[in-house]
């Protein structure tokens, strides 16, 4: 495992994200010395340049990017280099038209944005390989870079899963590995419903234009093999980047709530994960209550960063992360796209620090003020001049530079995620808007307005050391977790659909929870979905959208007025029977919250914790001032205990 400069154990870096072709050469030195003047010391460019890197097929041109390089590496900056894969230019396109991804209504996703390619297309999988190894080639061993990034944020703009021929094609070899004849694809997927039979693999088709729903095991297998190839694809970048740049990070960039692909697959090849945070494009773009989207405007809803902060930290053993863009301003792709309120630059920075993050990169240096980003800030403006965002960064880095390293993440409940799951809500939701993803956030926004410490972690995961273990929503529940559950002491919270599906998208024999029936003695005997309006009204509580009618052993915990029951124990052992979200949720995680004899805080609207080594940190999302309740101890290093709109404090001890 690499572990240089980046790894945990120094403070906390900044840095920024730059497009030195967008500028005058000119320019580039005096941008350079602005940027370790703001406390920056690291600067990742790159990563859509492929037009300028090679201008013609096989003729490159690497004088410009030589001197961009060193430039930065004269004013002392660390580069992050790019690979380019994320926009190929016209001439290969043109070269090879059938390169591109093919929507699921059977359109091309044609030239002139970015992420025009199929993740399946051979010819362009080589393509993406030749350019990476000319790179590779070229800075691998370059003193200035210290890290890599494969391509960019796959999957964005709903890329990830493409309907081509050569996705077909693949798809077939894909299958032929997993089933090996076509009769046990049959069985498995239970082909003989509808007269789906398939007498060979080449018969079997995507997915996509049926004249219904396409058969749920069609979709899951079609999902994985998707997530597949997005694994692949990075992997040939990574084993050209270990081969020729030895003790460089490589690091590729999620998104916020996207699950096209399974990320902990993904993350397994890199060292270390990157995120692009943007509070507030993912507040106005994702289903977040219009109260919610009208309180948190300007901040972002408190639980986003840090919800992808402990679920991208959890996807790698060592838990090594970063943002790698950050937003500093306005934005330009979201319904309405508000500046943060003053101190939230800040604000969201030390939020990264607290969960353990390695480095902030900010999106970008400098607003560009043409093309398809004209509207979304940067550090500074076009006419650079500094935007709010740069005096907040500089404040970050005097704060962080008084605070030295974050210190570990502290180890108290674990949140189980998998991508899979919420495949399957997808594909079967049973009713509108039920998502695993967000029965995860809901699970956890829960626990941290109780000012828990939360790490989202898969599901081979070790639950040693944590008290409190908690499955939102596991449809398929691999049997590494039944393993670690079996040993676990602490309290256990099981939400609905868990255990309802086998690995092949079935309903288990045994009835659901399946697996899980070796700590929760109970059968769902049937599940219902339930329109908004249609609730059982419980002592402060109510069972909304969602119902598992359960038989068993185990005893009822929490009984609505007209005995409907929504939850259940039994040992160390939960069983939440209704949708994760709102009060029900509230007390369940409450009540487990309770026996596992963790520290939990009554916390006024909006303000947030994290503890990090002896430190605890206390963020303001509120846009008015909140005092410290006096359950939180320690002395103040930062900030005060009437923590002010976007205010920061910093506890020790
Ligand atoms: C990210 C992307 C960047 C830029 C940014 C704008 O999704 O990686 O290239 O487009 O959004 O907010």
């Amino acid at each position: 495992m690499n572990r240089p400069a980046e790894a945990s154990g120094t403070a906390m870096r900044l840095g920024v994200c730059y497009y030195p072709e967008h500028w005058p050469e000119a320019q580039w030195a005096d941008d350079a010395t602005r940027m370790v003047e703001a406390g920056l010391s690291r600067v990742r460019i790159g990563e859509f340049a492929w037009s300028l890197i090679e201008p013609e097929p096989g003729t490159y041109d690497w004088g410009w990017l030589d001197r961009a390089i060193a430039t930065l590496e004269r004013a002392g900056l660390g580069v992050i280099l790019g690979t380019p894969t994320a926009t190929p230019p016209k001439w290969l396109v043109d070269r090879m038209p059938d390169m591109v991804a093919i929507d699921a209504e059977g359109r091309p996703r044609g030239f002139g944005s970015r992420r025009h390619y199929c993740f399946s297309h051979a010819g362009y999988r080589a393509e993406a390989v030749r350019i990476t190894q000319a790179l590779a080639h070229r800075y691998g061993q370059h003193p200035a870079i210290v890290a890599w990034q494969t391509d960019n944020e796959y999957g964005c703009h709903d890329t990830a899963i493409s309907y081509s021929s050569a996705a077909r094609a693949a798809f077939r070899v894909w299958l032929v590995a997993r089933y090996d004849d076509v009769a046990t694809l049959n069985a498995a997927w239970g082909n003989r419903f509808w007269s789906m039979e398939y007498r060979s693999f080449a018969e079997v088709d995507l997915p996509n234009l049926t004249v219904t729903e396409a058969n749920p095991a069609h979709w899951l297998a079609f999902r994985r093999f998707s997530s597949d190839q997005v694994v692949a694809f990075n992997r040939a970048q990574v084993e050209i980047l270990r081969a020729n740049a030895p003790g460089r990070d490589v690091m590729h960039n999620f998104m916020g709530f996207f699950t096209q692909f399974d990320h902990h697959d993904v993350a397994a090849d890199i060292d270390v994960v990157g995120w692009d945070s943007y509070p507030l494009g993912f507040l106005d773009s994702f289903r977040f209550s219009p109260e919610d989207k009208l309180a948190y405007a300007r901040q972002g809803h408190p639980d986003i960063a840090a919800f992808h902060h402990d679920l991208y930290r959890g996807c790698r053993p060592d838990g090594r992360w970063w943002v790698a863009e950050q937003q500093p301003g306005p934005v330009n792709w979201s319904a309405h796209n508000p500046a943060p309120l003053p101190g939230m630059v800040r604000l969201w920075t030390l939020e990264a620090m607290a969960h353990g993050a390695e480095l902030v990169s900010y999106f970008r240096w400098r607003q560009f003020p043409q093309a398809q980003e004209q509207n979304h800030a940067g550090l500074l403006r076009p006419d650079s001049v500094a935007a709010p965002g740069l005096a907040e960064a500089r404040a970050a880095a005097d704060d962080i530079a008084r605070l030295g390293p974050a210190g570990e993440p502290a180890r108290k409940v674990a949140l189980v995620f998998a991508y899979d799951a919420d495949w399957i809500t997808a594909i079967q939701p049973q009713g509108k808007g039920l998502s695993a993803l967000w029965a995860a956030f809901d699970c956890y926004s829960s626990m941290r307005r109780m000012g828990l410490d939360i790490d989202i972690v898969p599901s081979g995961h070790s639950l040693d050391g944590y008290a409190l273990c908690v499955i939102p929503c596991l449809p398929h529940v691999p049997d590494n977790l039944v393993r670690e559950l079996a040993g676990f002491a602490g309290q256990v919270v099981i939400g609905p659909r868990s255990g309802s599906r086998t690995a092949e998208f079935a309903i288990p024999p045994e009835l659901a929870p399946g697996v899980l029936q070796g700590l929760m003695p109970i059968r769902v005997t049937h599940v219902e979905s339930l329109p908004p309006g249609l609730i059982h009204v419980g002592p402060g509580w109510t069972i909304e959208r969602w119902l598992d009618h359960v038989e068993g052993d185990a005893t009822a915990e929490f009984i609505a007025d007209d005995g409907t029951v929504a939850g259940w124990y039994h040992g160390n052992v939960r069983y939440l029977a209704a949708w994760p979200g709102g009060a029900l949720t509230d007390a369940v995680l409450g009540r487990a919250t309770a026996d596992a004899r963790l520290e939990w805080h009554a916390l006024p609207e909006g303000l947030r914790l994290r503890r990090a080594g002896s430190r605890t940190f206390a963020f303001n999302y509120s846009a008015r001032a909140v005092e410290l309740p006096d359950s939180v101890g320690g002395n103040v290093l930062i900030g005060e205990r009437l923590l002010p709109p976007a205010g920061v404090c910093v506890l020790d001890g």
